[in-house]
């Protein structure tokens, strides 16, 4: 076989190698679809880099008819042939093969993608084979998309990338839902005189946890470097079986010196729209894709985000509302609940029709480190709210007076012995600051239309599911 440099199926559909038509040229890829009849094969070729495929047409005479017959949906090929300007409407260029190599075969009886319109569910089963599929290829492409977004959004407005540990010593969120690490024997435990695990014996000496959030060290961060953000896996074992939760998700948390409650929302704001509006641009043809296969107001919903200014409303305000709404929820609704997902889609998608940053939360619901309101009953909490979601960020301006947070810390129960470390920063030289977390994962379900949390991460974390 000629050794021929492979052009990428990307550059062949876009026009960007051109001036190769009536050239030979060599692609790869995965077998999509083969049809045709006695005497010609049409093979639509997928390599990943798009969500299209290029047509490969086949004179059967020309080759052998075996090899032609292992050549099914799955199978890997190399391909070389001339480049030409095809008739047909779907795409502008397809490839004359004059030469062809099978990588891999895939058998039909057992490939377990040979068919089209399998559903998500059955999908999810093969977690590790459905990035083949055009769906996961573009929700995964533009997972891609969104992280190189974020890193371009906050380098352009001199942040640093703060990498905050992933094992650690305390509950962030405070809610008690860490997973532990140890090296302990644990059919072996040892015990204290008293009977407790004997931590100084564990890896660390003492008890230790996968991050819940990275915010906690993220601070000492931003009170050093003024702007920092984090991006990495956070860990909650939160026994929550639902649509919008994993227990490992990826989040994203900015954190800024010297900024209050309303540079936060701002900040908060102007970072989602920038990110939708990037997917706008930059991932065409995935969002159509997924448009015209499961949400016809896809790309109408993103281009309404990016266009609208988000509400703004304090929670005792949004309890008012919800009070008056005269909706059957199904968790009842008053002054210092937290809102489940169902009153906070009312908000958003029946009574505002748009994003709702809700600010002011009582204390009492949220975590020891925000910030108290004058008032002495609710703190600079913020949550962003969006359709579809419900709570796709959390933030808030942080506690910086050091008599405040300490008592705070002991009314819930957390020794500031423990927190000397996280206490310094408002030992020394503290100062406002603010910052966020948004979840990468409920980003992405706004983003691509998908409704189910597994179906945006490659490998799905969730009680009773860790296959691979
Ligand atoms: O509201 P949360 O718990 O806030 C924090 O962790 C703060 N430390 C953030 C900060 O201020 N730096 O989580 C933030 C976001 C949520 O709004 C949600 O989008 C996402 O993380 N999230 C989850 N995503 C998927 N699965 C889960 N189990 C999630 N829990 C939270
Ligand atoms: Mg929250």
């Amino acid at each position: 076989m000629k050794d021929l440099k492979r052009i990428e199926i990307i550059d062949l559909l876009q026009g960007k190698a051109d001036d190769q038509i009536e050239k030979e040229i060599c692609v790869k890829g995965w077998v999509r679809s083969k049809r045709g009849n006695k005497n010609i094969a049409f093979i639509a070729l997928n390599d990943g880099t798009i969500v299209h495929n290029i047509q490969v047409v086949v004179e059967l005479a020309q080759f052998d008819q075996d090899m032609i017959k292992r050549i099914t949906t799955g199978a890997s090929l190399r391909i070389n042939g001339k480049l030409v300007e095809s008739v047909g409407q779907e795409q502008n260029v397809e490839v004359q093969a004059t030469e062809i190599e099978i990588y891999g075969e895939a058998d039909p009886e057992t490939y377990p993608l040979q068919k089209k319109g399998h559903t998500l569910e059955f999908l999810r089963e093969i977690a590790h084979l459905r990035p083949r599929t055009n769906t996961f290829g573009a929700v995964f492409r533009i997972r891609h998309a969104m992280a190189f977004a974020i890193h371009k959004f906050y380098n352009d407005k001199r942040f640093f990338y703060w990498h905050s540990p992933l094992i650690t010593v305390s509950d962030a969120e405070g809610a008690g839902e860490m997973f532990q690490v140890t090296t302990l024997d644990l059919d072996n435990i040892p015990r204290t005189e008293n009977g407790k695990v004997d931590y100084s014996q564990d890896f660390y000496g003492r008890e230790t946890s996968l991050t819940v959030s990275g915010q906690l060290e993220g601070e000492l961060g931003a009170l050093s470097l003024g702007k920092i953000y984090t991006f990495g896996p956070t860990f909650r074992a939160e026994n929550s079986n639902t649509p919008r939760h994993l227990s490992e998700f990826w989040m994203i948390e900015p954190e800024m010196a010297f900024y209050e409650l309303e540079e936060n929302m701002n900040l908060a704001e102007e970072f989602i729209k920038y990110l939708v509006s990037y997917a706008l641009e930059n991932c065409k043809d995935d969002l159509e894709f997924l448009q015209s296969m499961y949400d016809k107001e896809l790309v109408e919903r993103l281009q309404h985000v990016v266009e609208t200014d988000f509400v703004r409303l304090k929670y005792t305000e949004a309890i008012t509302i919800l009070e008056a709404s005269n909706q059957k929820f199904e968790y009842p609704i008053s002054w210092g609940v937290d809102l489940q997902s169902e009153h906070e889609r009312y908000l958003v998608e029946k009574h505002f029709k748009k994003p709702v940053i809700l600010i002011d939360y009582p204390k009492e619901i949220k975590a020891f480190y925000m910030k108290e309101n004058a008032d002495g009953k609710t703190v600079r909490a913020m949550d962003v709210l969006f359709p579809k979601i419900g709570e796709i960020i959390g933030g808030s301006q942080r506690e910086d007076n050091m008599d405040k947070l300490v008592a705070r810390m002991k009314e819930v129960g957390i020794d500031p012995k423990d927190m000397k470390w996280y206490l310094d920063t408002r030992r020394f030289g503290s100062v406002p600051h603010s910052g966020f977390g948004l979840g990468f994962e409920r980003l992405l379900l706004f983003v691509t239309g998908m409704v189910n949390i597994r179906d945006v991460i490659p490998f799905p974390r969730t009680p009773k599911n860790a296959e691979f």
